[in-house]
């Protein structure tokens, strides 16, 4: 299937639910379809690119004066297996929360604490997604992608994707210039469950035994009690990166904030809760017009109605100023802000 569109608008292609236009709009289910799209187009290499999956991760700040690519590739196998791993291969337009499911279904580990959240598994790999305690580079094997500069597929081993916290070199060098196709992960049949992180235990035992479906069920009651869902309430998940700072910083701040919550990195820096931060700057709750900070969870900023993508991006400025003038720390938007 493929879809041309000009003028097209991506209301329904984000989730903070933005009106943007995007001059062109392709949509694809098979990479020979992108090639064919592109060698027959050629006029379409001197266009700006913009790949979206979900729409779960962007802010629009206007229309879009170029080439929006949304590849909607389907499809999930068994690539191998052994005795202990089963490696699969999802298509890049699965919905992320449905390969979780079918991974606990099958019980197969290494995912379930990635439960519920919104986005695709091409988008996956691109901020490396992560939640109480799980990021997803631990279990991606390989990233298949289509390079849209030469129009050939190319693929990468999980080392030669640079993971970091919410980032990878499909964020970074190859933002834009191509596209994943699909992902294949390296699935546990015996996984080692990671229970540590807030209150995930707590609520896995009310559950009884401690299996990747009681998981699974845990992380998304947590989640559906502290994040507001897209569909009720227009969003895009933490809007801010957790900072990370050197730890004479750290240390000054938890003289002056007893309660502050640290977490130490493994390069000897100190990770602070953008969320805590915000919410002592005064924001939690607060609404203007229609953007507002959400009332449980002080690093999701939502759309009420009708915000446009400049005046959420102007009232995050207004965030990211009151935090540094209160505590010395730069935040940094998550969110990938499109102008
Ligand atoms: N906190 C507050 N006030 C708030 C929010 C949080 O004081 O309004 C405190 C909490 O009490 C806790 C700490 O901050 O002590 C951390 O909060 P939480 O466990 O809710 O997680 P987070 O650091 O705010 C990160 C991810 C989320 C992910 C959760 C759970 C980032 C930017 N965000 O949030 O990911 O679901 O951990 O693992 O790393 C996303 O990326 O879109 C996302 C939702």
């Amino acid at each position: 299937m493929i879809r041309f569109e000009e003028n097209y608008s991506l209301k329904n292609h984000n989730t903070f639910g933005i009106e943007s236009l995007a001059k062109f709009f392709f949509e694809f289910t098979d990479v020979s379809d992108l090639s064919v799209f592109l060698n027959s187009n050629k006029s379409f290499s001197e266009e700006k690119i913009l790949v979206i999956g979900e729409g779960s991760n962007i802010l629009f700040l206007k229309d879009f004066e170029g080439l929006v690519i949304h590849p909607n590739i389907p499809g999930i196998h068994v690539v191998k297996e052994d005795r202990q791993n089963i490696w699969i291969e999802a298509g890049a337009g699965e919905v992320w929360d449905e390969f979780v499911q079918y991974a606990v279904d099958y019980q197969l580990g290494g995912i379930e604490n990635l439960s519920l959240i919104p986005g695709s598994v091409g988008a996956a790999p691109v901020q490396n997604i992560g939640a109480y305690g799980h990021e997803v580079c631990d279990v991606i094997e390989k990233v298949k992608a289509y390079d849209l500069e030469n129009n050939i597929p190319v693929e990468f081993n999980a080392g030669e994707c640079e993971f970091e916290y919410r980032n990878s070199i499909f964020k970074r060098k190859f933002k834009n210039k191509l596209i994943i196709t699909s992902v294949v992960f390296r699935l546990e049949k015996f996984p080692e469950f990671v229970l540590n992180y807030g209150q995930v235990e707590e609520k896995v035992k009310e559950k009884g035994e401690v299996n990747l479906s009681n998981i699974r069920n845990a992380v998304i009651e947590i989640r559906r009690s502290k994040l507001p869902e897209v569909n009720d309430l227009a969003n895009a998940g933490s809007f801010f990166k957790n900072p990370v700072v050197e730890k004479e910083l750290a240390e000054q701040l938890k003289q002056k904030y007893e309660n502050i919550p640290l977490y130490p990195t493994k390069n000897n820096k100190v990770k602070l809760a953008a969320g805590w931060l915000i919410e002592k700057a005064g924001w939690k709750g607060v609404r203007e017009a229609d953007v507002g900070v959400h009332k449980n969870q002080a690093l999701v900023l939502v759309n009420y109605g009708n915000a446009t993508g400049q005046k959420i991006f102007d009232f995050s400025e207004k965030i990211k100023q009151s935090v540094f003038t209160k505590f010395g720390v730069e935040l940094e938007r998550e969110v990938n802000c499109v102008l």
